[in-house]
């Protein structure tokens, strides 16, 4: 018997040696197209190459890719468990042709594969044609099959398109007849959705592309595009034709019997099949990064796990059940898979925690339900109201209600649930005080209410396909914006980032097929992400799909502040002690800003360490890491969450950086903190640190500037420049260098003393008696001078070398340094009775431009600042004495 991973291998290996690039799969989050939800078929990832837009190196591809039908057009979830071949999560194998081979390869590749390479007898199988497809028919009887197991068939099953537009052509189909012991009749016949039939192989010949009018146009090149679901080849290859029965449901099952001790064929045989098919797509889709959430993608992961948390409830599972069924998945299909053992810890974690979290209400609300149900007559309908509130207070999703429903028969009045939900919109619309913007916002709220929130993709990519739900201007959606016109846009998801958290919105473009924009800031509200901007070419429409690239480049260094700021952060704290907290911060490109709780300035050498410190983590290249949990098992953690933020259910933690033992956050890891925003994947992306700055931000807030990367490099350059030009100018080096500066300073020290010095002497005369002779004016002894090069703060000092040289006498001083002008009087006590320094200065200062002065009668000071008039001013002092 071929295992599953054989039959994979198998049909790998065969289109490989036909010559065929083996491609991974792509994610299930589709990179490049915004109207679906996940990958349902092998084809999504080379849409662009059948219309030719896309180029690759090759033009022969084969894949097995993941696909879920859970949500959106393709919703396979009500189904499963309860038939053989249901699943929300499959594998497709498809063979693709780019322009290179067409029918008449195609069809001979799928036989010889079906028949030699699987074994699979030729009589057991049938095949359909599109109605007018004789080129295919023909093709098919050259090969061998009879006439009568060639079925034309006129409808859509045999027009094969990928939605309501793109690449789509006309297919065959090959069918497997499982035989007598199953009902069911041929394709095309009254009873072809029995078991006995069943389609093992779609080969689509891929030649026209369909547009939103419901127009077609014939493509310029023929493609090939295949789809073969694993588990239905794998079951008839086994021998079974019931999916669950294969090796790998098989295994996947038989785990979930043995984690809850019970029998896998039993009573509990339905549960067991919904669990093991919903562990392989809430696993992959984790490892994908999707998260459970409210929203979107998110809100489907969150469906599917909370109805296999209530099957695993009914199995009487008491604790979690589907975390510990993911190392069976991995062994399976981790191989063939890696993100599944790459994602292993983060995917076991998140199953964990949102199961614990939907088992606290679940008895509660299945016991509401118990009762509901026993208060309504026979077979009724669950009211609408009943479960809407089942989903408001419990989180019972409506498929969840729905499910557990169907085992009594019964359904849910769907029509009233809608109206109850509508009821709870339009409550919280007019409890909604919105904040200053409130006006402007009103538009926003319109458009979360009936889009939902963006989906953001910016963790994984940096450029995305989004679909443009409304352009914006002061507050108006707008039919459509034009070259020159500022518009904001609103995309159902989109990688740019939104400000938010010390994070800058992203900047970048966006292109649709008539025009493009350039945004030059995102910003956050009420979950939408509002790319701000303006059309710089063409026109473009709300409805149109857009390619939205944000700067990479710019996007990096964000990246790097960001994450060296959660460096910082705990740098600080190991520096200067656990009350350091986070008070605000700024991650833009070119800087970064971190504010933090602390009353007095750092020193040198503290900065010094913090720096060094950054700069070793850096260098240690650990991985960054991120994981989802509860805000309290975050903080249990040691995690650094912002105080009175107020957090969701689920937070955002992001490690960082291997702590010698004892350090870190929790002893090990070097920084933890509760964060939305991007960071780099290894900590050695951040390049290096420099501090640039350290100040007060406001009372008891200290702000620490700093660059990294490239802009670290430069700073440091241009201080080592300029410590180069400083030896230059001193013809020294090294340590050289500081103790000549030292020296430097200690003798402009000195020679600057010793110019005061020698100031005040020329001023005491200098050795020249006659320059400081005083003249009697009426009886007194007057001396008059005026100094250039001294201050006003010698003068006092000069007065009193004069007064006691004279012993009795007037004196007035003039004085100009650095352009201000110092006026000096005094009089030596005997003469204070009959001159008073005070006005011997104010009768002087008017002639210096000065004003006012004053001081006592045996000293005055005053100023003023044109020193021209200063033997003026001489003269008018002396005046005074002259009565
Ligand atoms: N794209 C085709 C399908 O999904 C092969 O069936």
């Amino acid at each position: 018997m071929q295992s599953l991973n054989e039959i994979r291998s198998t049909f790998l290996n065969y289109f490989q040696r036909q010559g065929h690039q083996v491609v991974p799969s792509s994610p299930l989050v589709p990179r490049n197209d915004p109207t679906l939800m996940f990958a349902n078929s092998g084809m999504v990832q080379f849409k662009n190459c059948f219309t030719g837009v896309e180029k690759r190196d090759y033009t022969r591809a084969t894949t097995a890719q993941k696909c879920v039908r859970a949500g959106g057009k393709h919703n396979d979830l009500d189904n499963v468990g309860y038939t053989a071949r249901h699943h929300t999560f499959f594998e497709m194998l498809g063979n693709f042709s780019f322009g290179d081979y067409f029918k008449t390869e195609a069809i001979p590749f799928a036989w010889e594969l079906i028949t030699r390479e699987f074994g699979i007898p030729k009589d057991k199988l049938y095949t359909t044609v599109y109605h007018t497809d004789d080129e295919a028919f023909d093709l098919w009887k050259k090969i061998g099959v009879p006439e009568e197991r060639i079925i034309r068939i006129a409808t859509s099953d045999n027009f094969w398109q990928m939605g309501d537009t793109g690449p789509c052509g006309p297919c065959t189909e090959i069918f497997y007849d499982h035989g007598d012991k199953f009902w069911g009749g041929p394709p095309g016949s009254p009873e072809e959705d029995g078991d006995r039939f069943i389609e093992i192989w779609n080969v689509v010949f891929m030649q026209n592309e369909r547009f939103e009018d419901g127009s077609m146009r014939a493509l310029d090149m023929q493609s090939i595009d295949t789809g073969m679901g694993i588990e239905r080849v794998a079951a008839l290859l086994q021998g079974t034709n019931d999916n669950y029965a294969t090796d790998l449901m098989r295994s996947l099952i038989e785990a979930s019997a043995h984690a809850t001790s019970s029998d896998p064929d039993g009573p509990g045989k339905t549960h067991h099949r919904v669990i093991a098919d919903h562990l392989r797509s809430t696993s992959f889709l984790i490892a994908d990064g999707v998260l459970p959430s409210n929203d979107g993608r998110g809100y489907v992961l969150r469906r599917i796990l909370r109805r296999a948390a209530r099957h695993a409830h009914l199995l009487g599972a008491q604790d979690p059940l589907m975390h510990r069924l993911v190392p069976e998945l991995v062994r399976q299909m981790g191989e063939a898979y890696p993100e599944l053992r790459q994602g292993q810890a983060m995917i076991e974690e998140t199953l964990e925690l949102e199961e614990t979290r939907f088992r606290q209400t679940l008895d509660r609300g299945l016991k509401l339900l118990d009762d509901e149900l026993a208060g309504l007559p026979e077979g009724a309908e669950l009211p609408g109201q009943s479960a809407f509130k089942l989903y408001d207070t419990y989180g019972f999703p409506l498929d969840l209600t729905q499910d557990a429903l169907r085992e009594k028969g019964r359904t849910v009045d769907t029509d009233g649930f809608d109206t109850a939900m509508a009821e709870q919109k339009a409550k919280a619309r007019a409890a909604w005080s919105g904040s200053g913007e409130a006006v402007d916002a009103t538009i926003w709220f319109d458009l979360r209410d009936k889009h939902g929130a963006t989906e953001f993709l910016g963790y994984d990519t940096e450029t995305a396909e989004g679909q443009i739900l409304a352009l914006v201007r002061d507050g108006a959606a707008l039919t459509s914006a034009s070259e020159g016109d500022a518009v904001t846009l609103v995309l159902n998801q989109t990688p740019f980032y939104g400000e938010s958290g010390g994070q800058v919105g992203d900047t970048g473009q966006i292109r649709t097929d008539g025009g493009s924009i350039t945004v030059t800031d995102t910003k956050k509200v009420e979950g939408l992400f509002l790319h701000v901007g303006q059309v710089t070419s063409g026109t473009v429409k709300p409805g149109e799909a857009a390619i939205l690239e944000l700067d990479h480049a710019r996007r990096g260094m964000i990246r790097a502040n960001h994450s060296a700021t959660h460096l910082l952060h705990e740098a600080l704290r190991e520096a200067l002690g656990p009350h350091v907290a986070q008070r605000g911060s700024l991650n833009a490109p070119d800087r970064l800003r971190f504010d933090f709780s602390h009353s007095a300035a750092l020193s040198p050498a503290e900065l010094s360490r913090i720096e060094t410190e950054v700069n070793a983590y850096i260098r240690q290249n650990t991985p960054v890491e991120t994981r989802i949990m509860t805000p309290d098992d975050a903080r249990a953690l040691g995690a650094q969450a912002l105080f009175g933020e107020k957090y969701g259910d689920e937070v955002r933690v992001v490690s960082m950086g291997k702590a010698q033992t004892g350090k870190g956050q929790d002893g090990q890891t070097w920084s933890i903190e509760l964060c939305g925003g991007t960071h780099v994947t290894r900590t050695g992306d951040i390049g290096a640190f420099a501090l640039t700055g350290e100040s007060a931000s406001s009372a008891g807030v200290r702000r620490i500037e700093a660059l990294t990367g490239a802009a670290a490099l430069t700073e440091l350059r241009g201080r080592d420049g300029t410590l180069s030009e400083i030896e230059g100018l001193l013809k020294t080096s090294g340590a050289g260098t500081l103790d000549r500066v030292r020296a430097l300073v200690e003798e402009r020290r000195n020679l600057t003393n010793e110019v005061a010095q020698l100031k005040r002497e020329i001023a005491m005369g200098g050795g020249d008696k006659a320059s400081i002779e005083a003249e009697a004016v009426n009886g007194i002894p007057f001396l008059g001078q005026v100094l250039q090069g001294v201050s006003g703060k010698d003068l006092r000092s000069l007065i009193d070398a004069h007064k006691t040289r004279m012993g009795s006498g007037v004196i007035l001083l003039i004085a100009e340094e650095d352009g201000k002008v110092a006026v000096a009087s005094g009089v030596t006590d005997d003469l204070t009775d009959r001159v008073s320094a005070v006005d011997v200065l104010k009768a002087a200062v008017p002639a210096v431009g000065g004003k006012g002065g004053g001081g006592r009668p045996d000293m005055a000071q005053g100023g003023g600042k044109d020193f021209a008039g200063a033997e003026a001013a001489i003269a008018a002092g002396r005046a005074v004495l002259e009565g």
